[in-house]
Protein backbone atom coordinates (compact mmCIF):
# COMPACT_ATOMS: atom_id res chain seq x y z
CA UNK A 1 0.00 0.00 0.00
CA UNK A 2 1.26 3.58 -0.99
CA UNK A 3 -0.33 6.84 -1.11
CA UNK A 4 -0.43 8.35 -4.06
CA UNK A 5 -0.83 12.12 -4.65
CA UNK A 6 -2.02 13.88 -7.94
CA UNK A 7 -4.00 16.19 -9.80
CA UNK A 8 -7.28 15.21 -10.46
CA UNK A 9 -9.54 17.27 -12.55
CA UNK A 10 -7.73 20.42 -11.13
CA UNK A 11 -8.36 18.81 -7.68
CA UNK A 12 -5.43 17.71 -5.18
CA UNK A 13 -6.11 14.09 -4.56
CA UNK A 14 -4.69 11.70 -2.78
CA UNK A 15 -5.49 7.40 -2.50
CA UNK A 16 -4.21 4.74 -0.61
CA UNK A 17 -3.94 1.37 -2.27
CA UNK A 18 -1.78 -0.95 -3.72
CA UNK A 19 0.27 1.05 -6.34
CA UNK A 20 -0.23 -1.67 -8.88
CA UNK A 21 -4.34 -1.33 -9.75
CA UNK A 22 -5.12 0.35 -12.41
CA UNK A 23 -6.41 4.37 -12.80
CA UNK A 24 -9.38 3.08 -14.45
CA UNK A 25 -10.35 0.84 -11.40
CA UNK A 26 -9.38 3.67 -8.97
CA UNK A 27 -11.39 6.36 -10.71
CA UNK A 28 -14.24 4.22 -11.26
CA UNK A 29 -14.26 2.33 -7.91
CA UNK A 30 -12.51 4.10 -5.30
CA UNK A 31 -13.05 8.15 -6.99
CA UNK A 32 -16.95 7.13 -8.27
CA UNK A 33 -16.21 8.72 -11.41
CA UNK A 34 -17.60 6.26 -13.52
CA UNK A 35 -17.29 8.48 -16.94
CA UNK A 36 -14.32 6.66 -17.88
CA UNK A 37 -15.93 2.96 -19.36
CA UNK A 38 -14.10 -0.16 -19.25
CA UNK A 39 -13.78 -1.91 -22.65
CA UNK A 40 -11.91 -4.32 -23.71
CA UNK A 41 -9.09 -4.07 -20.55
CA UNK A 42 -6.55 -3.95 -23.25
CA UNK A 43 -5.40 -0.62 -24.34
CA UNK A 44 -7.19 -1.26 -27.76
CA UNK A 45 -10.94 0.16 -27.84
CA UNK A 46 -10.57 4.05 -26.58
CA UNK A 47 -13.08 3.88 -24.20
CA UNK A 48 -11.41 4.32 -20.79
CA UNK A 49 -9.36 7.21 -22.87
CA UNK A 50 -7.93 10.11 -20.05
CA UNK A 51 -5.64 12.40 -20.49
CA UNK A 52 -2.61 12.86 -18.17
CA UNK A 53 -0.18 15.54 -18.43
CA UNK A 54 -2.11 17.11 -21.38
CA UNK A 55 -1.36 13.72 -23.50
CA UNK A 56 -3.80 11.00 -24.04
CA UNK A 57 -3.75 7.92 -22.24
CA UNK A 58 -5.52 4.79 -21.59
CA UNK A 59 -6.71 4.10 -18.09
CA UNK A 60 -6.58 0.45 -18.21
CA UNK A 61 -2.94 0.66 -18.96
CA UNK A 62 -1.83 2.84 -16.17
CA UNK A 63 -1.13 1.66 -12.75
CA UNK A 64 -2.07 4.06 -10.55
CA UNK A 65 1.60 4.64 -8.71
CA UNK A 66 2.47 6.05 -12.38
CA UNK A 67 -0.08 9.12 -12.08
CA UNK A 68 2.08 10.16 -8.71
CA UNK A 69 2.06 13.82 -8.95
CA UNK A 70 0.81 14.41 -12.33
CA UNK A 71 -2.26 15.98 -13.62
CA UNK A 72 -4.90 13.33 -14.85
CA UNK A 73 -7.96 14.84 -16.48
CA UNK A 74 -11.25 12.56 -16.82
CA UNK A 75 -14.78 13.38 -18.60
CA UNK A 76 -16.12 14.83 -15.46
CA UNK A 77 -13.45 17.57 -15.21
CA UNK A 78 -14.44 18.83 -18.96
CA UNK A 79 -17.14 20.81 -17.76
CA UNK A 80 -16.62 24.35 -15.85
CA UNK A 81 -18.93 26.17 -13.82
CA UNK A 82 -22.48 24.13 -15.51
CA UNK A 83 -21.26 24.64 -18.93
CA UNK A 84 -20.30 21.90 -21.23
CA UNK A 85 -16.86 22.24 -22.64
CA UNK A 86 -17.05 23.07 -26.36
CA UNK A 87 -15.95 19.69 -27.47
CA UNK A 88 -18.89 17.98 -25.12
CA UNK A 89 -21.25 20.38 -26.28
CA UNK A 90 -20.56 19.84 -29.69
CA UNK A 91 -20.99 16.18 -29.70
CA UNK A 92 -24.49 16.65 -27.97
CA UNK A 93 -25.00 19.52 -30.95
CA UNK A 94 -24.22 17.03 -33.80
CA UNK A 95 -25.47 13.79 -31.90
CA UNK A 96 -22.42 12.39 -32.24
CA UNK A 97 -23.20 9.19 -30.91
CA UNK A 98 -25.58 6.61 -30.49
CA UNK A 99 -24.99 3.75 -27.99
CA UNK A 100 -22.70 6.63 -25.69
CA UNK A 101 -20.52 4.08 -23.83
CA UNK A 102 -17.60 4.73 -26.21
CA UNK A 103 -18.74 8.43 -25.93
CA UNK A 104 -16.75 9.70 -22.80
CA UNK A 105 -13.42 8.34 -24.63
CA UNK A 106 -13.70 9.85 -28.30
CA UNK A 107 -14.48 12.99 -26.29
CA UNK A 108 -11.43 12.51 -24.22
CA UNK A 109 -9.13 12.17 -27.05
CA UNK A 110 -10.69 14.87 -29.52
CA UNK A 111 -9.93 17.42 -26.57
CA UNK A 112 -6.50 16.47 -26.02
CA UNK A 113 -5.58 17.15 -30.15
CA UNK A 114 -7.48 20.08 -30.07
CA UNK A 115 -6.29 21.42 -26.90
CA UNK A 116 -2.04 20.54 -28.29
CA UNK A 117 -3.04 21.46 -31.75
CA UNK A 118 -6.23 23.88 -32.35
CA UNK A 119 -5.09 24.70 -36.15
CA UNK A 120 -5.39 21.31 -36.91
CA UNK A 121 -7.86 19.99 -39.63
CA UNK A 122 -10.69 18.81 -38.12
CA UNK A 123 -10.41 15.43 -41.08
CA UNK A 124 -6.63 15.10 -39.42
CA UNK A 125 -8.17 15.14 -35.69
CA UNK A 126 -10.59 11.96 -36.98
CA UNK A 127 -7.59 10.23 -38.49
CA UNK A 128 -5.45 10.50 -35.41
CA UNK A 129 -7.32 10.10 -32.75
CA UNK A 130 -10.66 7.81 -33.47
CA UNK A 131 -8.92 5.12 -35.25
CA UNK A 132 -7.99 3.55 -31.87
CA UNK A 133 -11.86 4.01 -30.96
CA UNK A 134 -14.16 0.80 -31.47
CA UNK A 135 -17.06 2.77 -31.86
CA UNK A 136 -18.47 1.39 -34.48
CA UNK A 137 -22.04 2.72 -34.97
CA UNK A 138 -21.98 4.60 -37.98
CA UNK A 139 -22.23 8.19 -36.16
CA UNK A 140 -18.43 9.30 -37.69
CA UNK A 141 -20.25 12.02 -40.45
CA UNK A 142 -22.24 13.24 -37.43
CA UNK A 143 -19.00 12.67 -35.02
CA UNK A 144 -16.69 14.55 -37.63
CA UNK A 145 -19.37 17.69 -37.73
CA UNK A 146 -18.57 17.58 -34.04
CA UNK A 147 -14.95 17.95 -34.29
CA UNK A 148 -15.79 20.57 -37.04
CA UNK A 149 -17.76 22.89 -34.23
CA UNK A 150 -15.53 22.41 -31.12
CA UNK A 151 -12.74 22.80 -33.33
CA UNK A 152 -14.36 26.05 -34.41
CA UNK A 153 -15.28 27.43 -30.89
CA UNK A 154 -11.68 26.34 -29.22
CA UNK A 155 -10.04 28.35 -32.19
CA UNK A 156 -11.72 31.26 -31.12
CA UNK A 157 -10.07 31.22 -27.63
CA UNK A 158 -12.47 28.62 -25.40
CA UNK A 159 -10.61 26.31 -23.04
S1 LIG B 1 -10.82 -0.38 -21.82
FE1 LIG B 1 -9.02 0.74 -22.09
S2 LIG B 1 -8.71 0.81 -24.22
FE2 LIG B 1 -10.41 -0.50 -23.96
S1 LIG C 1 -21.13 5.39 -29.60
FE1 LIG C 1 -20.90 3.35 -28.94
S2 LIG C 1 -20.63 2.16 -30.74
FE2 LIG C 1 -20.63 4.23 -31.36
Amino acid sequence: MRTISFTLNGRPTAVTTDETRLLLWVLRDDLNLTGTKYGCGQATCGSCAVVIDKASARACATRIGDVAGKSVTTIEGLAQNGRLHPVQQAFLDHAGYQCGFCTPGMIMDIYASLEKNPSAAPEQVMREELESHLCRCGAHPRILDAVKSASAAMKGGVR
